[in-house]
């Protein structure tokens, strides 16, 4: 019992259980997108809903994501478009300007 709260506590205080679509987001497009690396910091405030949704439809990004699955690409999609410019909540700040 007392390993199983420790390990519990482990994983929670690492955060590999429970990395959400931000952190996702974070981790893979921040790999590129953000201050002093590759290119400029991105974030989902930074375009409206319909705009972020087109750009990855329409495969206007200049470099291949392929490295990240189907799967992550519309999860990261929708914490986009669920944090966009004109959503309830816009974040302009998930990576730093
Ligand atoms: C392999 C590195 C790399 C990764 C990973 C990457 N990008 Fe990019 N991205 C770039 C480069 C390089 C540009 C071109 C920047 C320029 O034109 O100055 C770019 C351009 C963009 C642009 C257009 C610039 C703008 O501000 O409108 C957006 C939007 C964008 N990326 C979003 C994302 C998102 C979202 C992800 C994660 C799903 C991502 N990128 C992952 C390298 C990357």
């Amino acid at each position: 019992m007392r390993k199983t709260i420790i390990t519990l506590f482990v994983l929670l205080a690492t955060g590999s259980v429970w990395a959400g679509p931000r952190e996702m987001f974070i981790s893979r497009c921040g790999s590129c997108h953000q201050r002093g690396g590759a290119t400029e910091p991105v974030n989902p405030g930074d375009k409206a809903a319909i705009v972020w949704e087109k750009y990855f439809k329409r495969k206007r990004h200049p470099t291949s994501l392929k490295e990240l699955s189907e799967d992550e690409m519309q999860l990261i999609i929708q914490y986009l478009c669920d944090h966009a410019a004109d959503s309830d909540k816009p974040e302009s700040a998930a990576i730093p300007k």
